[in-house]
Formats: structure tokens, sequence, C-alpha cells
């Protein structure tokens, strides 16, 4: 019998298709796979909006066009016939009712709601009493909840109607190829193995610098902050990526399941370890509370207690309105002992896994100064599309791993659960908020959180 996870989807109904996400990401994305020959199934879109078809046609183009994409127009007719609309109050049964009829004679629909959270379990319900669930999957965006409680809570609504086996939740860090090829790294090399564990790493930071603040989307953010947009889920699971075990099982609960088992051996956050910022200006954003204490910078210490890690800090910053975007994981190794031949003990290697932009790894070494008897620090550097190509973005390779119905790239219940437990400390007592001048980074306290370790790497250091 066919399961959801081995049969390609033949019908991908959006929900949600004229907002935001759909217009700066979805469209392109889907274009992009119509162009590599990855679509092969109509695509219907739902929305309260009374848009016909030519309407949506239109609005594709205008989105793709928008991103900076390029249009065949072979590709783009080829891609057109396939979209069609649904118009309808999501809370109005009669709109399920003529979403079965549009896809009427499909066997294994994807249903990706890229719509408020709030709202996932009425479409979910609906879609469940217009007998449309059997045989489906559904992709959901985050944010998953706001806390433990809330995500556990729509975990036992989705479940009332769904296995979990049909749940895709999206995590787009997942679908980076960057963030997929650290696992590669790891275990396609037996040099970096025998480097990847606290005898050699005295301490871990991952950084998310953005140097754009929250114009535009100040209403959602305010109520979201830091924490909850991109270190619960997005970094965390870097981190969970960084130190996973090598996975003994093919299949998409290999590589999870070493996730899940790197997140149940991190103790809560410790508040004391906490510090929170908000860039000058942000409460002047609409849609923000002129009294807002929302964190727009925050950095965190957390802890692995098992065999490989004990004892070596992982450090975590995220912010907005920062001096440059990029996204990386820095491996700090141990000094050596002084030599000597150099009368000085070199500074300590470094592993610069570098997610965003340009993703590639750095390797961090010492080299003889020219003409004199010391080291200098120089690096080994490498550009992955420089060396191999252009590399799918992660909601092509996301839609179409859920179309498959691989889920390995999509967070499961207990993931979601463990990154919730460990942030709730931070959310039931967070420390005050500081401010912070844009293009900074970050307030002091952020510098202090180190302190007795390396500190904070400036991503633009030696043309990172
Ligand atoms: C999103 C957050 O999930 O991730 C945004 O809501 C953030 O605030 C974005 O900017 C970062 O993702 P990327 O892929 O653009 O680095």
């Amino acid at each position: 019998m066919d399961t959801p996870e081995s049969t390609r989807a033949d019908v991908l109904v959006i929900f949600g298709i004229t907002g935001d996400l759909a217009k700066k990401m979805t469209f392109r994305a889907l274009y992009r796979m119509e162009r590599r020959g990855l679509l092969d199934c109509p695509i219907v879109g739902v929305a309260r909006r009374d848009w016909s078809s030519s309407t949506l046609r239109d609005h594709a183009r205008r989105a793709i066009e928008d991103t900076g994409e390029s249009i065949d127009e072979t590709v783009f007719d080829r891609f057109a016939q396939r979209l069609t609309m649904v118009s309808g109050d999501l809370a109005d049964q009669q709109t399920y009712d003529r979403v079965a009829q549009a896809i009427w004679g499909r066997h294994s629909p994807i249903f990706y709601l890229e719509i408020p959270p709030s709202m996932f379990s009425v479409v979910v319900g609906g879609l469940a009493h217009a007998r449309l669930t059997a045989g489906a999957r559904v992709v959901l965006e985050k944010p998953f909840g706001h806390d433990l409680a809330s995500a556990q809570t729509l975990n036992d609504q989705l479940h009332a109607v769904l296995d979990e086996r049909q749940i895709f939740r999206i995590d787009h860090f997942l679908g980076k190829e960057a963030a997929m090829d650290i696992v590669f790294l790891r275990f396609g090399n037996s040099v970096f193995e025998p480097l990847w564990n606290r005898d050699r790493i005295q301490a871990v930071q991952i950084t998310l610098a953005e140097d754009f603040g929250v114009d535009g989307r100040g209403s959602f953010y305010d109520s979201v902050g830091a924490l909850r947009d991109v270190v619960q889920n997005h970094l965390l699971q870097l981190l969970g990526l960084f130190a996973a075990e090598p996975p003994s099982v093919a299949g998409a609960d290999g590589l999870r399941d070493k996730r899940v088992e790197v997140f149940r051996a991190i103790p809560p956050a410790d508040p004391k370890h906490y510090v929170r910022g908000q860039y000058d200006g942000y409460r002047a954003i609409e849609g923000v509370k002129p009294d807002s204490r929302t964190e727009t910078f925050a950095a965190l210490r957390l802890e692995i207690d098992n065999w490989r890690w004990a004892g070596v800090p992982f450090f975590i910053r995220a912010g907005k309105a920062l001096p440059v975007r990029a996204t990386e994981i820095r491996a700090i190794y141990k000094r050596p002992p002084r030599l000597a031949i150099t009368h000085h003990a070199p500074d300590p290697n470094e592993l610069i896994l570098r997610i965003d932009p340009n993703p590639g790894a750095k390797l961090v070494i010492q080299a003889k100064e020219p003409g004199a008897d010391s080291t200098r620090t120089v690096d080994l550097s490498l550009n992955f599309a420089d060396q191999l190509g252009e590399a799918p973005e992660p909601y092509e390779r996301l839609l179409n791993d859920a179309m498959n119905g691989d889920s390995s790239q999509f967070t499961r219940q207990d993931n979601v659960e463990q990154t919730w437990r460990i942030m709730q400390p931070l959310l039931d007592a967070p420390p005050p908020v500081r401010s912070y001048p844009p293009g900074s980074w970050g307030p002091h306290g952020a510098d202090a959180l180190l302190s007795g370790h390396p500190g904070w790497r400036d991503p633009r250091r030696e043309g990172a």
C-alpha cells in the first residue's frame, strides 16, 4: 500500500497564496522547480481574496520578476498553466468543499499552510471534515507555537486528524545546502571527525547577523522577538547539525533522531547567560508598541551534557540592524602550547562554516611569518559555489522533498518540543532589554557573556 512517505504528490494546494511569503519565496521556488523539470502536478491557491485564476497567474509573474529572477516565457507558460484559484474564508466549511471539487480525483495532495499559525488547526479541521486528509501531507510554515505549552497544544490538535508522518514542519534553515553540508563535511572526511569534540574544541559560536531592521513587519515581529523568530528554530537546528552523532540508520529519522539526542542533552537555558537588546529606533516602526520590550538582539550560552561536548560552551547570537548580514558557525580549537622556536603560544585554530552569504568553509591555521621566526594567521578557504556550482534555494529543496514524501529536512514533533523546552526559562524570566545603536554589534552585555572565552568574531574579518 502507498504511504504518504512513498507517493509523489499529485496536487499542491497552497493556503495563503496571496500572502507575503508566497510573493517573496514560494512562486520563485516553484518557478525554478518548473525550470528544472521537478514540477509535474497542478497547483491550487486558496485565499480569502476573490481572485480569478488569471489574476493569480499575473500575480505570480510579478512576484517572480520582483525577486530579480529573469523569466523564460516557455517555462513560465508551463508553470502558469498549473495554477488555479479557490477563493473563500478559511473559517467557512464551503471553502474546503470547493477545494475538494478543485482536486477531485487526486489521491496524494499536499496542503501547504502559509497562513498564521492560529489558523493551522482550523484549516486542518476543515480539510478533515471535507475528507481530504487521508493520503495527504500537510506542510506547515513557522512559527510552530510560541512556547512549549502552545507547541504541545498545536501538536495535539494536528494529531487529532493527522499522523506525525503526514506533518511536515518547515524550518527553512534545514533546507539550506550549506546547513546540510555540515553533516557531509563532517562524516565524509576522516580528517574532521577526530577534531569534533571536547578534547579539541574550547568553544563554539553561532551567529546570525542581519544588517537590516524589521520595517514592514513590525506588528508580526513585535509579538515574537529574536529568540522566537530565529534562535529557537533556525539556530538550534544549526547547533543540532553541528553537534549530532553520525546517523546509524538511513531514512528520514536517521539524522532527525541524532539531532533530537543532542537537544535532549541540553539543559534548559539559564536566564543568567542570556542578553537581550533592542536597536534604537525600533519602537518608531509601524506596528511596534511605543513601549515595546521585544528583543531584536539575543545572545545566550548553552551546554550539551554528553560525552562528546560536556564543558564546551555553545554561544549563540542573533540580531537585527547589526553591521553585516552573515550566518556562521565558528569552532575555536584549544590553543597549542608555547613553542621554543616561536617563543609564544600560537593563536588557536578555528573552523568557520559559513551558511550565508557565499556559503563555504574556512580553516584558520598558523603559518610561518615570512622572514621571521614566528607564526601568522592564514586560512584555507573554500567557497562552495566556486567549486560546486549554484545550489538550489531552501524552498526549492523543501517543497520538492515534501512532494516526494521525504521528511528528513523537516522538524519532528519531539524536535520542536525539545527546542521549546530549552528556551522556556528565557521566555519565563527574560532579563531587561538593553538598547544598542543600529549598525553596532548589540548591547555591551553580549561581550561580557563570553568572559573567559575568545571574543565574538567579526564575520567581515580577513575577507570572510
Ligand atoms: C526568518 C525570520 O524565519 O528567517 C526572519 O522570520 C529572518 O526574521 C530570516 O530574517 C532569516 O533567514 P535567511 O534565510 O534570510 O537568512
